[in-house]
């Protein structure tokens, strides 16, 4: 059986590191919004050259912070892809404002620049591009647009931490870059996390008040807000990991250069534009046998997901805002051929070899 993730190989190879850590927050008596988040903060703010980092509860409450933060509501529009997980059209929901989805590039399946131009009104406040897959979107085409037009960029990186566009890191392009420290991401915690990186002093106060009811001093409300705090527990895990993220980002890179090797001229392969670092969060092909190769994969015991089997614009949620299938082809058609291998730092090269053989046997 070779699974998607192998989570508990990787605890097993940190386990007393993370012992002593779990056992120094135990003995603080400080569970939340502590030394440790302060720490986490300071050390991923650096990482990615970028003067602020807030730690909130989830990948989805860093998007919903940032757009209520940065003023978004009733009767605004957000740009985004459909080409993403539920959470990102929800941040934006969740506030009033509503998405508006355009299409994807065809080799990076990222968000379509020549496709925003053409989506902005008079009611556009932000674009909310997603380094989908690890694969940085095309921020300097989206940055140029949002300059143009006077709108703000709020990255969703909960797929791309440590992902690179000419040795400039994800998350430090938009107004602010949203992280997701779910357990299976690049960087992953022991529940769910999140993080804020930001550049603008009183964007970051603003979310310093939301993600703690409103609140600036002890008891003191200013406005109504949120409980979206990340935990000592997940931060001292995450100060664990994030010592080695740059050897775990560079591994899944070595696994997919040899599935890339292995695969070639069989099934559409995952592309790395030139500049760009993909951080291989999922390795993804692409063949309209997709079905077939994922039953093959199935029966000799390989796990394989298809991540997104159905692009957001035709999810049952939103058939209020009227799309309606053939509005994104693009996207449409990368629902129908993804499949997503397994990928992770611990994957055996013999794994590779048998899963490769197997989908060029299919
Ligand atoms: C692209 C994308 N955006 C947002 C999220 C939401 O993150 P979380 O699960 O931490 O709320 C996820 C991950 O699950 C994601 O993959």
């Amino acid at each position: 059986m070779i699974p998607m993730v192998d989570l508990k190989r990787q605890f097993n190879d940190i386990k007393e590191e993370i012992f002593t850590v779990i056992t120094e927050v135990l003995e603080s008596s400080q569970y939340i919004l502590g030394p440790k988040v302060m720490e986490l903060e300071k050390k991923i703010a650096l990482y990615h050259g970028i003067s602020e980092a807030l730690g909130v509860a989830s990948g989805t409450d860093a998007l919903h912070l940032s757009v209520e933060a940065l003023g978004i509501g009733e009767g605004d529009e957000v740009i985004t892809t459909p080409f993403t997980f539920f959470a990102t059209a929800e941040a934006i929901m969740y506030t009033g404002a509503t998405p508006v989805f355009v299409d994807i590039e065809p080799d990076t399946m990222n968000i379509d620049p020549v496709e925003i131009e053409k989506k902005i009104t008079k009611k556009t406040k932000a674009i909310i591009p997603v380094h989908i897959f690890g694969h940085p979107a095309d921020m300097e085409k989206i940055t140029r647009i949002a300059r143009k037009h006077d709108l703000r960029i709020i990255e969703d990186c909960a797929q791309s931490f440590g992902a690179e566009i000419d040795g400039k890191k994800t998350g430090s392009f938009g107004d602010t870059g949203c992280f997701s420290f779910y357990p299976s991401k690049n960087l992953g915690a022991f529940g769910d996390g999140g993080m804020i990186l930001l550049n603008d002093g009183s964007v970051a106060e603003a979310i310093r008040k939301l993600r703690n009811h409103g609140s600036k001093g002890q008891y003191r409300h200013e406005s109504v807000g949120f409980n979206s705090r990340l935990d000592e527990i997940q931060a001292g895990v995450l100060l664990v990991k994030l010592r080695r993220i740059d050897q775990y980002n560079e591994l899944r890179r070595k696994k997919a250069s040899l599935y890339n090797q292995l695969l070639s001229g069989r099934v559409e392969l995952p592309v790395e534009r030139p500049g760009c670092r993909h951080v291989y969060h999922q390795y993804t092909i692409r063949s309209s046998g997709r079905d077939q190769i994922q039953k093959v994969l199935h029966d000799k015991g390989v796990s394989s997901v298809v991540y997104y089997p159905v692009p957001v614009h035709l999810q049952e949620a939103v058939a209020f805002l009227g799309y309606r299938k053939g509005d994104l082809p693009v996207a449409e058609e990368a629902s129908e051929k993804v499949l997503s291998l397994p990928v992770y730092p611990e994957l055996e090269e013999a794994s590779i070899r048998e899963i490769a053989e197997i989908i060029n046997n299919a």
